[in-house]
């Protein structure tokens, strides 16, 4: 028997209050990676304090940063030399361990790694992050148990790399890479969104020089060294995505401080064609409202930014269980998205995924329910779902939740839902991984 915490959701309110958006989880981890290539002290803030944040700082106090959390701000020391492995356990702790491979490539002239952990949305796998470091002269070693030794001894080059695909993490890890390589990198076909962004700003901030930034064209001409500054890290539009996300369902009228409101501009266009009212305040914040049952918006599909973001399709697909009429999802990044959808069915939703596609038919009613989060963004959806149901519901899994709110259970709390987190006994051979 071991303590695992569960949600506890007593839904059917509508949502009133504030909230301020914490800064995004998706920015402030490579940033904290790419910390190890700074000489000086670099401190972060506006960091949300997450549990893969907590993961971040136990690799960099592994590999010798000296890191200290003090409320939302982050001070990261690297070390003269800092280590260049980190160990399988830390690796698979997060798909986020991966961009410490760059820095530690870049920094030490060696890194080992194996694959690393993260949400099972589909096969995952990092060969464009190794062909790119190989183009820009690394030597790859894949050893027998699966892990890989790249070496640089005379650091790495600066090349030309066209990506097949505009991964966000490929991205960010030729980024790094770039920053301190020999020569000019231009990175054609890079991910343009705003944490790739965020990444490039902190990077300028400690004397990177890149141009084309939010561009597809990346180009990066390397200079001896890094140093240390200070940066506030973007607002997490997928948290915004939440609470708008849960309106859209529950009812009620929210305001959103802290929030780039040109950043979530393709789910409140969604959620505009399902009823709701969504009125920028300034630069930002914004209100969301809505009134009765929401309508289906017929079919739409996730896509690179500026497209509909991949992390937020669970969610808007939950803010739909009840809308008036039929809609389907198409997720063209990961090929596992709506692993939640059988949590939904269980609540009494019409839910059916047939390959990358989830097509809904709206209930005017959910039911409470026991249930597992499947990943983070499927977990955050059936708190959303829970907190349209009628009666209680039980959210199990919450490990992968907490990877991405702070205290989802406070944030929902705070608009009038009840929304309690408790320890509770359970096999271990029935744990959700
Ligand atoms: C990041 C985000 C994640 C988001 C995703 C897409 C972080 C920490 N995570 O994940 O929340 O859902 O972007 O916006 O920022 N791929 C390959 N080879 C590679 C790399 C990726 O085939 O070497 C594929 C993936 O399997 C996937 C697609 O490319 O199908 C997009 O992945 P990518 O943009 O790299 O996502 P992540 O960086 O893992």
């Amino acid at each position: 028997m071991r303590e695992m915490e569960v949600l506890t959701v007593n839904g059917g309110r509508e949502l009133f209050g504030s909230v301020r958006i914490p800064g995004a989880k998706n920015s402030v981890l490579p940033i904290m990676a790419a910390a190890v290539l700074c000489r000086g002290t670099v401190t972060i803030t506006d960091a949300p304090v997450l549990s893969d944040v907590r993961a971040c700082i136990r690799i960099l106090n592994r590999i010798g940063c000296a890191v200290s959390l003090c409320g939302t701000n982050i001070r990261i020391t690297p070390p003269a030399n800092p280590g260049s492995s980190i160990p399988h356990e830390l690796m698979r702790s997060m798909r986020s361990s991966l961009f410490f491979l760059a820095p530690m490539l870049a920094r030490t002239g060696r890194a080992e790694i194996c694959m690393p952990g993260g949400c099972r949305l589909g096969a995952r796998p990092i060969d464009m992050h190794l062909d790119g470091l190989a183009h820009m002269g690394a030597e790859i070693t894949e050893k027998q148990d699966g892990s890989w030794l790249l070496r640089a001894e005379n650091g790495l080059k600066g090349t030309e790399i066209g990506l097949r695909f505009p991964s966000v993490g490929a991205t960010e890890t030729l980024l790094m890479a770039a920053c301190t390589a020999h020569g000019t990198t231009v990175l054609h076909n890079a991910a343009q969104e705003p944490e790739v962004v965020d990444l490039a700003r902190f990077l300028q901030s400690a004397g990177a020089q890149i141009s084309g930034v939010g561009t597809p064209e990346l180009c990066i001409t390397g200079t001896d060294f890094l140093f240390g500054t200070q940066y506030a890290v973007c607002p997490d539009r997928i948290t915004a995505a939440t609470v708008m996300c849960a309106v859209a369902g529950c009812g009620g009228e929210v305001l959103l401080t802290n929030i780039r409101c040109g950043d979530v501009q393709s789910i409140t266009q969604l959620l505009e064609r399902a009823g709701c009212s969504f009125v920028p305040l300034g630069k930002d914040a914004a209100v969301i409202a809505s009134h009765g049952r929401p309508r289906a918006p017929g079919s739409w599909k996730t896509g690179v930014h500026p497209d509909f973001p991949t992390d937020a399709a669970p969610l808007a697909a939950a803010a739909l269980l009840r809308a008036e009429g039929e809609s389907a999802v198409t997720d063209s990044v990961f090929e596992n998205r709506f692993a939640c959808a059988d949590g939904f069915c269980r609540m009494g939703a019409q839910a059916q995924v047939s390959g990358r596609t989830l097509r809904l038919n709206g209930v005017p009613e959910l039911c409470g329910a026991h249930v597992t989060a499947p990943d983070l963004r499927g977990g955050a959806a059936l708190v959303l779902a829970a907190l349209q149901a009628q009666g209680t519901s039980v959210i199990a899994g919450t490990e992968h939740i907490n990877r991405g709110y702070e205290n989802i259970a406070a944030l929902f709390s705070r608009l009038g839902a009840s929304v309690t987190a408790a320890e509770k006994q359970q096999e271990v051979s029935g744990m959700a991984e």
